[in-house]
C-alpha cells in the first residue's frame, strides 16, 4: 500500500513508477491509544462473574453467551465488550473502512473508521441484512461487525436457517455471496456475543418473580438454539438479576474499562507471540491439531478436565473449547502453564450451559 497526497501524484506514479513512498504512511495515534468514548464497565454494579467472563472473552477472542432474566444487565454487559478490546491497528481500520464503504455506510466527512464496530441486529432482520446479499451484493451485519463485535440479543428468536448459516460464517470468518456473474467475498471476522432469556417468560433464574413456564415450554425454547451453534460459543454464563439493594449501593464504582483493557492487551501480546508461527492471533483461533502443543496444561489440570468431561458429558469439541479458554485465563494471569485452579475457572464457564 502506498499513500498519495492527491490524484496527480497517483497518475505520476502510474506513468513513471516513482514519486510515492511507502514510508510516508501516516502513523495513527489511535494505534497505541483508545478513544474511551463508549459505555464503561465501571457503571455495572456487582455481576463480578459476568464481568470476569467478559474480560476472558475479550482477551482470547472467545464468543460468549449470556443467559438471564430481563433486566439482569445482559445488554449492558454486551455493549461494553468493544471497550475492552485493543484499539484497531492501521490495517484493521482499513479493512473496516472498506467493508463499511462497500455497504455505503461511511459517515459523511469521515475518511477512515477508527473504532471497533458494534452491531446489534434485531432478530427480525432479513437474511440478506444479516449475512449479506441483494443486488448489487452488499455486506450484511456479520461483515459490518468485522474486527468488532456482533451482538445477537434474544438468540432463540432468530430464524433457525439463519443461525445455521451463522455457524458457517463463524468457522470461515467470511461470507461468500454467489452471483451468476461471479461471487463476492466479504470478510466477517467478528467476536460473537449472544443473549437469551432462560425461558419464554424470562424469569426462570429470577428471585424477583416466579417463572410461569412449564418444563416442556422451557425445553422447546432451548431446542430452538441449535447444538452446533452453541457448541461454537466458548463461554456460557448464567446472569442472575442483581438485587435492588446492590444496585442502590453507594460503594465506589468497579474497575473502569481502560484498566481491564490493559490486561487484555497484555494477554493478547502473549497469544500473538505464541501463535505467530501458525498465523494465529488469539486463542479462540487455535487449530485443534495445535492445542496440545500450545496449551501447556499440567497433569493435574488435565485430570480435572477429564473428570468434567465424564460428569458433564462434554463433546470432544466442548473439551477443546475448555482448553482454549483455560489458555486465555493463564495468559491473563501471566502464567506459562495451565494449572488446576485455572482449569477450574474455565470449567465454570461451561457448567452454566448445563445448569442454567
Ligand atoms: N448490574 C447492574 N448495574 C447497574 N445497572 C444495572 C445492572 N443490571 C441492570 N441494570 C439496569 O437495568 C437496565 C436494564 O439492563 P439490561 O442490560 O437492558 O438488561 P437485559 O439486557 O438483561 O434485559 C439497565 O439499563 C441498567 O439501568
Ligand atoms: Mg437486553
Amino acid at each position: 500500500m502506498l499513500p498519495a497526497d492527491d490524484l496527480p501524484a497517483v497518475l505520476r506514479y502510474l506513468a513513471t513508477g516513482a514519486g510515492l513512498d511507502p514510508a510516508a504512511l501516516p502513523d495513527l495515534p489511535e494505534d497505541a491509544e483508545h478513544a474511551d468514548t463508549g459505555p464503561d464497565l465501571a457503571e455495572i454494579r456487582g455481576q463480578e462473574r459476568a464481568k470476569r467472563a467478559l474480560e476472558v472473552a475479550a482477551a482470547g477472542g472467545h464468543g460468549i453467551f449470556f443467559r438471564g432474566p430481563p433486566g439482569s444487565g445482559k445488554t449492558m454487559l454486551a455493549r461494553r465488550l468493544p471497550g475492552l478490546l485493543p484499539a484497531l491497528d492501521f490495517p484493521e481500520a482499513l479493512e473496516v473502512t472498506r467493508v463499511h464503504g462497500a455497504a455505503g455506510r461511511l459517515p459523511a466527512g469521515q475518511a477512515m473508521l477508527r473504532d471497533r464496530p458494534f452491531r446489534a441486529p434485531h432478530h427480525a432482520a432479513s437474511r440478506a441484512g444479516l449475512l449479506g446479499g441483494g443486488a448489487p451484493p452488499r455486506p450484511g451485519e456479520v461483515s459490518l461487525a468485522h474486527r468488532g463485535v456482533l451482538f445477537l440479543d434474544e438468540l432463540p428468536e432468530f430464524d433457525r436457517g439463519t443461525l445455521e448459516s451463522l455457524r458457517q460464517v463463524l468457522e470461515e470468518r467470511r461470507v461468500v455471496v454467489a452471483r451468476a456473474g461471479g461471487s463476492f467475498v466479504f470478510p466477517a471476522d467478528f467476536q460473537l456475543i449472544a443473549a437469551a432469556n432462560p425461558c419464554p417468560c424470562g424469569y426462570r433464574l429470577s428471585q424477583q418473580r416466579d417463572c410461569r413456564c412449564t418444563d416442556a415450554a422451557v425445553a422447546r425454547y432451548r431446542q430452538r438454539l441449535s447444538g452446533p451453534l452453541l457448541d461454537r460459543i466458548d463461554l456460557h454464563l448464567g446472569v442472575p438479576a442483581v438485587a435492588w439493594r446492590e444496585l442502590l449501593d453507594v460503594r465506589p464504582p468497579g474497575e473502569p474499562s481502560g484498566a481491564v483493557r490493559a490486561r487484555v492487551v497484555a494477554a493478547r501480546e502473549r497469544q500473538q507471540a505464541r501463535g505467530a508461527p501458525l498465523g494465529v492471533r488469539t486463542n479462540a483461533e487455535l487449530p485443534d491439531a495445535a492445542l496440545d502443543a500450545m496449551v501447556d496444561a499440567s497433569a493435574e489440570s488435565r485430570a480435572l478436565l477429564g473428570r468434567a468431561v465424564e460428569k458433564l458429558r462434554l463433546s470432544a469439541r466442548g473439551a477443546r473449547r475448555l482448553l482454549r479458554v483455560a489458555r486465555t485465563i493463564a495468559d491473563l494471569e501471566g502464567e506459562a502453564r495451565v494449572e488446576a485452579p485455572i482449569m477450574a475457572e474455565a470449567l465454570g464457564y461451561r457448567r452454566d450451559e448445563v445448569d442454567a
